[in-house]
């Protein structure tokens, strides 16, 4: 049985810096849209918030652990994937 998933999420802003980052990227209502979604589809699965996940010019940026892909410049289509990944991975937790 493998390990189950996780969401791992960037709210870093990059303050002062003048460089792009999740956060201004806006994915906070990213992180708050994909949260619902795992309610709605009652998946229980954490959603970690980190600093950075070394991708900021590609911001928003979110990854399945473990082992997930990276997915960045997150947008609607993506937190659809996003979700049908984790329903995967949690079914192949349980098999
Ligand atoms: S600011 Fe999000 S990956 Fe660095």
């Amino acid at each position: 049985m493998g390990r189950p998933p996780r969401l791992i999420v960037c709210v870093n802003e990059r303050l002062g810096s003048g460089q792009r980052s999740c956060v201004g990227s806006g994915n906070l209502d990213y992180i708050r849209r994909v949260r619902q979604m795992l309610a709605d589809a009652r998946l229980d699965v954490p959603v970690v918030e980190r600093e950075c996940l070394g991708h900021c010019d590609a911001g928003p940026v979110m990854r399945i652990a473990p082992g997930g892909c990276f997915y960045t410049e997150i947008d609607d289509a993506c937190l659809a994937r996003i979700v049908a990944e984790l329903q995967a991975a949690l079914d192949a937790v349980a098999e």
